[in-house]
């Protein structure tokens, strides 16, 4: 089967390269020339695990190409995947598909007989439809299926998720794009992964509904980290005992400081915009929204809270990226706390494996370090964002000898409770302690004390 990829941004790129690994022809094609120089050296872009190595193997192999030109490779491709950004457009929160309907219109005209066109950027219920009645519009005679194929890899894992998929999801409208699409994903089938054969809409909705769901999860979760510091709880057991219940799973139940990426915050606007516009509003997730905004500046206030008057003072910024194991920053809750503090007039010393580089270039007045330990030297206090696995290991006496003060506020809850105390750490973290009440709150009774 020969594959061509539109887009080779984090899904395509993933997807193409674990498809040319079944022993398909598969071509990734992008306008961004000197991206596609790069690949064609053999280098990855963004910093995903496994990535680099099989994009290496995989065009080493021969089945893997990549080029700046569709012409030269469309008119032979049994199926057309598109997977170029859908961002959300700022002021309206309406999805962007400007992208998608480019690629449509370029491809359009070079698409053979029989092909198959398959969407795996997360596009908006009817967007398939559009898709379809586009390049019918534009080729009245050319026999094509569309389908729906929406993506679930997490970045960090997106080569293993893709590889050990829970479920393929495939939305067509004809037996032709079925029938080839489940071809595509045969070997994954035959280890046993689900595949679910539905509607173009089913498929659409699906997307956002997991995202949402998810994110809300992650939401409810740090609302009860918020009850349980009112109240002496410890959300780290509280989520244990949730999890138990196969109802709701333990999956997505770690409090911490707010969701962020490039799929949850994108994915809960669109549908939220979208609900109101079709007349069908989605009070959860404007709520998730809301409380996830609010709970990202909380977090700031909180770091700012702990060092006390801001005026000279240092931050050791421990994790920056949105998640572990990804150089990607987009709406990380790292970025407020950063924004807040250098407001603030704090100094910032960040530590992160992937996203240093790009930290620095968005804050030039922050300075990154290769060494946790460097970055802390002189340090006020130390924010953990991100729960990078380095982190967990820390020398904690080495770390506390290098600050000027020894305050850590682990917003991952990756220490335990008790333990940077006994290192003469002042320890606050996410859920498990009582936060001191203010002035206003202690004298209206509202809060038990510690
Ligand atoms: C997500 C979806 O999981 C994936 O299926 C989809 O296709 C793309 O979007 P991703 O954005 O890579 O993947 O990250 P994910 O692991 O889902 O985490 C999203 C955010 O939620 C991160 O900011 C993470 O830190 C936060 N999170 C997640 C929590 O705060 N607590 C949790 O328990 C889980």
């Amino acid at each position: 089967m020969k594959i061509v990829v539109i887009g080779t941004g984090y899904v395509g790129l993933v997807s193409g390269t674990c498809l040319s690994g079944f022993g398909y022809d598969v071509t990734c094609v992008d306008r961004d020339a000197s991206k596609i120089e790069r690949l064609n050296r053999g280098e990855c872009p963004i910093y995903e695990p496994q990535l680099e190595p099989m994009i290496r193997a995989h065009s080493a192999s021969g089945h893997l190409h990549f080029t700046t030109d569709p012409a030269g490779v469309v008119p032979w491709a049994d199926a057309v995947v598109l997977a170029v950004g859908t961002p959300v457009t700022k002021d309206t929160g309406e999805i962007d598909l400007s992208q998608i309907f480019a690629s449509v219109e370029e491809i359009a005209p070079l698409l053979s007989d029989g092909v198959v066109v398959i969407t795996k950027s997360t596009v908006m219920v009817g967007t398939n439809a559009r898709i379809r009645n586009r390049i019918a519009q534009l080729r009245p005679n050319l026999r094509f299926s569309v389908v729906s194929n929406p993506e679930f890899l997490r970045e960090g894992s997106a080569v293993q998720d893709f590889l050990k998929a829970d479920r393929i999801v495939i939305g067509a409208h004809d037996d032709h794009g079925r029938a080839v699409t489940e071809q595509l994903y045969r070997p994954l089938q035959m280890q046993d992964t689900i595949v679910k054969v539905t509607s173009l809409e089913d498929a659409e909705i699906s997307k956002y509904a997991c995202n949402a769901f998810l994110a809300a999860k992650v939401t409810f979760i740090n609302e009860i980290a918020d009850l349980c510091e009112r109240t002496g709880g410890n959300v780290m057991e509280v989520a244990d005992i949730m999890g138990m219940d196969p109802r709701i799973g333990d999956l997505f139940l770690r409090a911490g400081p707010g969701f962020g990426g490039s799929c949850f915050p994108k994915d809960t606007r669109a549908l939220a915009t979208f609900g109101d516009a079709v007349g069908a509003p989605q009070g959860l997730v404007k709520a998730t929204i809301a409380t996830n905004e609010a709970r990202k500046r909380s977090m700031a206030q909180r770091v700012l809270k702990a060092i006390g008057q801001p005026t000279g003072k240092q931050v050791a910024l421990f994790g920056v990226a949105f998640k572990p194991e990804t150089d990607d920053l987009r709406e990380s809750p790292a970025l407020t706390v950063v924004e807040h503090l250098l407001e603030a007039g704090v100094g910032i010393r960040g530590f992160d494996p992937q996203a240093a580089d790009a930290a620095g270039a968005l804050f030039p007045q922050t300075h990154w370090f290769d060494d946790p330990y460097d970055a802390a030297s002189g340090a006020d206090a130390v924010v953990i964002m991100t729960e990078w696995n380095v982190l967990r290991a820390l020398d904690l006496m080495k770390l506390k000898s290098a600050m000027r003060t020894p305050v850590m506020i682990d917003l991952r809850n990756i220490h335990r409770r008790k333990e940077p105390a006994r290192y003469g750490f002042t320890y606050i973290s996410v859920g498990r302690d009582v936060a001191e009440p203010t002035h206003a709150e202690q004298s209206a009774g509202l809060r038990r004390k510690a």
